[in-house]
């Protein structure tokens, strides 16, 4: 797998990024880019999901070496927890040191807005696959890197952008949390609800790699509100964040190499 990349490009960077629903558009900043569909590369699986391409994306960002994932594996597709953090190991083997790790989520809050973008500064493991006691929230090194969520506002605020920090909590999906859950998980410290992004941030930690976790808030989940939620508005509203999300991501890459 690692040879296979190798053998396609020259670029080698040290800096990735995992592109969550309906963010890859974020590629089309990129330059000289290279994309690979996950199905050409030897042993690596496909993404199913609506929204998300399967494709790696290979080249630069104001003459940065980058790579991105457009696509990425979810425990509800089936697959297990090696193959789900499979990108994150390549990204890994391929030098990536720094790796910023993005998702469409709900809100749990009244007052953290869908459109917004929200910096993840801690995680809460809702799944009860590992244990089934009451989940614990993990914050700081080595999931969530302090200087890199330092940077990520500071990022925000040279761009005019408002963002807020908080804590995402993984579901297993596939369908939407009810509004129990919904209230569990709140009751526990969530601001955002969300069925990817832990696995690979535990995973990229166990690595030692520095990792900036960043979400989209595409609805408020089931209950928040009283609205009954889709994919497609998930896809819908990652789309109108674009700009938002494109132009913070750009700032923190940039960031990352002073
Ligand atoms: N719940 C779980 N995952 C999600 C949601 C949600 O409300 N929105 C986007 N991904």
């Amino acid at each position: 797998m690692k040879q296979f990349i190798i053998d396609r490009t020259d670029i080698r960077a040290s800096i990735a990024v995992v592109l969550g629903s309906g963010m890859g558009g974020f590629c089309d900043q990129m330059d000289n880019v290279m994309l690979i569909p996950y199905k050409e590369i030897p042993d690596y699986p496909e993404s199913t999901v609506r929204g998300h391409a399967g494709e790696l994306a290979i080249g630069s960002l104001h003459n940065i070496p980058l790579l991105a994932a457009k696509g990425r594996f979810h425990y509800y597709e089936g697959y297990d927890i090696q193959t789900i953090t499979l990108p994150v190991k390549l990204f890994h083997s391929l030098g990536i040191k720094s790796l910023i790790i993005t998702n469409a989520a709900g809100s749990l809050k009244p007052d953290l807005r869908p459109g917004s973008l929200m910096i993840i500064d801690s995680h809460i493991d809702c799944t009860f696959r590992a244990s089934v006691t009451e989940p614990e929230e993990y914050s700081g090194t080595p999931f969530h890197d302090p200087v890199y969520i330092k940077l990520a506002v500071k990022s925000a605020d040279q761009i005019d952008l408002s963002i807020t920090k908080g804590t995402y909590c993984w579901t297993l999906g596939p369908s939407y949390e009810t509004p129990a859950e919904v209230s569990y998980i709140r009751s526990l410290g969530g601001d955002a609800v969300g069925m990817s992004t832990v696995p690979e941030i535990q995973a990229a930690a166990e690595l030692g790699m520095k990792v900036l976790g960043i979400s989209t808030i595409t609805n408020y989940a089931a209950g928040i509100i009283g609205e009954p939620l889709s994919h497609d508005d998930v896809i819908k509203v990652s789309a109108q964040v674009e700009d938002d999300f494109t132009n913070l991501l750009t700032e923190i890459i940039k960031g990352m190499v002073l």
